[in-house]
């Protein structure tokens, strides 16, 4: 039986849980213990992985021993895990600040035997045909641009989740390619939206203008020059020929100027940094035909069916949660590394980060106190190999410890075998020397054998010295496709919803990003009548005065 919401969100957790000390006892008595003490279990690379059908999911070079993983997947149990995954699928409220349940995982469920769900269900389909007749026409040429030349170039101008979820996806699949050309415009600088139009011809250009609220300060500012610049060289009547709106507010939108059959909707329900698999990756489905978006969906709904039925020992978010707990909290590690190997996944971290750091960087816990524990770590990263040449002597010889997540595929769509070869073989490589590292005596031999004289080769070998046992995760998927890289989402989705259950906190709101922006209001005000007012800090009031005297 559903516990009901209260309940669920008064429930224990990391912080209340009474098995905390003792675990927190274990990581300092396990501190000593090294990852190949820990490989001394023959059976370890088998038990400290999940493999599923599309991919092997291997945590074994973590710091985590049997006994600590067992204590972690009890403290699951205690705080009702199970509970609260059923109350995500449910539709609870469980944005509590926000009075709002999440439900994205509605927009990928293919059909549902709650007769509760069959509203939603029946608007969910309604906007993916409306989706897909548009983009069918736009791909087809049946709609067309103001002079009757078939739409080559999409701008979507969106930012936060309206932009990275979006241009993550259209990137990673690259491979799938409609003959429409996708850009994404974010950043207010004006460079942004000056390069992009720059080459580009308004007769065959669409915008696709995504904003939730409608009213984000960056998005509505360039929207405005994408309309200046159609007006300009195609007068008033072309607006509603080259630009489509996504948003919760039907009548922002055509306020805006885009007529109602040009409006696709977000429900409140669907948090910005989730919304991908909504109409706000219409750009997703112009970039890659719709087939291949219903693909994206199905894999986040398999990812979904895995997460809500696995055993939490063989479910991957939940064992990727508890990982990053351990990490977090008991081995105090306080940044996250995402390294993607694939150009195709370049801006895979960049979207992690969001989803993360904005649901789970709070300090604040559901019955609003202060939290006892920290919540998220720093998120960051790029693609290997280049990371490599970047930050790795870091990774491998810094004085901080990062846990790496390595995500790669077997099949990547890459026509050059060898070349993914030496992409795998780097993979593999660095998970590796970070885990086994060097010792002095294997450095100095090394130079030995290399011919170099004794003295040299003792001067040199402590910087040629690898500590080693630094932990990381591998993810290898079988192939980088529509359907897999759904699953690749929805797993890191979960994940974060399993963290912020456990840590206490509400995942689904961002209040955070709330007093910059409040602040930024009278700054630009004063910016425009070029004066300073005396409401700020000295430092503020300088940096401003110097900007009114030489910007
Ligand atoms: O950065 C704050 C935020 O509210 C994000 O959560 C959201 O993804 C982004 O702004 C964009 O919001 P909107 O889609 O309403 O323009």
């Amino acid at each position: 039986m559903l516990v009901g919401l209260k309940e669920m969100l008064k429930k224990e957790n990391l912080n209340t849980w009474d098995g905390l000390q003792d675990l927190i006892d274990l990581a300092t008595k396990e501190r000593e213990t090294t990852l190949k003490e820990l490989f001394h279990d023959a059976n370890r690379h088998v038990d400290f992985s999940i493999e599923t059908e599309e991919l092997l999911f291997d945590y074994s070079k973590n710091r985590l021993s049997v006994q600590a993983k067992s204590r972690l997947l009890k403290m699951a149990n205690d705080c009702g895990l199970s509970e609260a995954i059923e109350l995500l699928f449910n539709g609870a409220p469980i944005n509590e600040t926000e009075g709002r349940a999440v439900r994205h995982t509605v927009l990928r469920a293919s059909a549902s035997n709650d007769p509760k769900d069959a509203i939603v269900h029946g608007e969910v389909d309604l906007q993916l045909q409306a989706m897909k007749l548009y983009v069918d026409g736009v791909l087809g040429g049946s709609i067309r641009g103001f002079t009757g030349k078939k739409i080559d170039h999409v701008i979507n101008i969106g930012i936060g989740g309206s932009d990275l979820g979006p241009h993550m996806v259209t990137k990673a699949l690259a491979h799938y390619r409609t003959r429409l050309k996708v850009d994404y415009v974010s950043n207010v600088d004006g460079n942004a939206m000056h390069f992009a139009l720059a080459e580009l011809d308004p007769e065959t250009t669409l915008f696709v203008v995504v904003s939730k609220t409608f009213t984000t300060q960056e998005t509505m500012a360039n929207a405005k020059l994408a309309k200046e610049w159609i007006v300009a060289s195609l007068g008033h009547d072309a607006v509603q020929h080259h630009f489509v709106g996504v948003s919760s507010d039907q009548s922002a939108v055509e306020s805006f100027g885009i007529q109602s059959d040009r409006v696709f909707q977000v429900w409140n329900w669907v948090g910005g940094r989730f919304s991908l698999w909504s109409a706000v990756g219409l750009s997703v489905c112009l970039a890659v035909g719709f087939d291949n978006f219903k693909s994206l969906l199905r894999g986040g709904e398999k990812m979904d069916e895995h997460f809500r039925n696995e055993a939490f020992e063989h479910n991957v978010p939940v064992m990727m949660a508890l990982l990053g707990i351990w990490n977090r909290n008991f081995l105090n590690y306080e940044t996250h590394a995402i390294i993607p190997y694939t150009d195709l996944l370049q801006y895979f971290p960049a979207y992690l980060q969001q989803a993360e750091m904005e649901s789970n960087g709070k300090s604040v816990d559901r019955q609003g106190r202060k939290v006892n524990l920290h919540t998220s770590p720093i998120v960051w990263g790029s693609s290997g190999t280049d990371a490599q040449h970047a930050y790795f002597q870091l990774l491998h010889q810094g004085s901080t410890i990062v846990p790496c997540d390595f995500i790669c595929a077997c099949r990547l769509g890459n026509a050059n075998r060898s070349n993914h070869e030496m992409l795998l073989a780097n993979f593999l490589a660095q998970p590796e020397a970070l885990m086994t590292g060097k010792t002095e005596k294997a450095a100095y031999e090394e130079l030995l054998a290399k011919g170099m004289d004794e003295e040299s080769a003792l001067k040199l070998a402590p910087y040629r010295t690898f500590e080693g046992d630094r932990p990381s995760t591998s993810i290898l998927f079988k192939e980088l496709d529509p359907e897999s890289l759904g699953q690749l989402i929805a797993m890191y989705e979960h994940k974060i919803f399993v963290q912020g259950y456990l840590w206490g906190i509400f995942s689904f709101d961002q209040w955070g990003v709330e007093l910059g922006k409040q602040l930024a209001a009278p700054i630009y005000d004063e910016i425009c009548r070029k004066t300073v007012s005396n409401m700020h800090d000295r430092s503020t009031e300088q940096l401003l005065q110097y900007f009114l005297d030489k910007g």
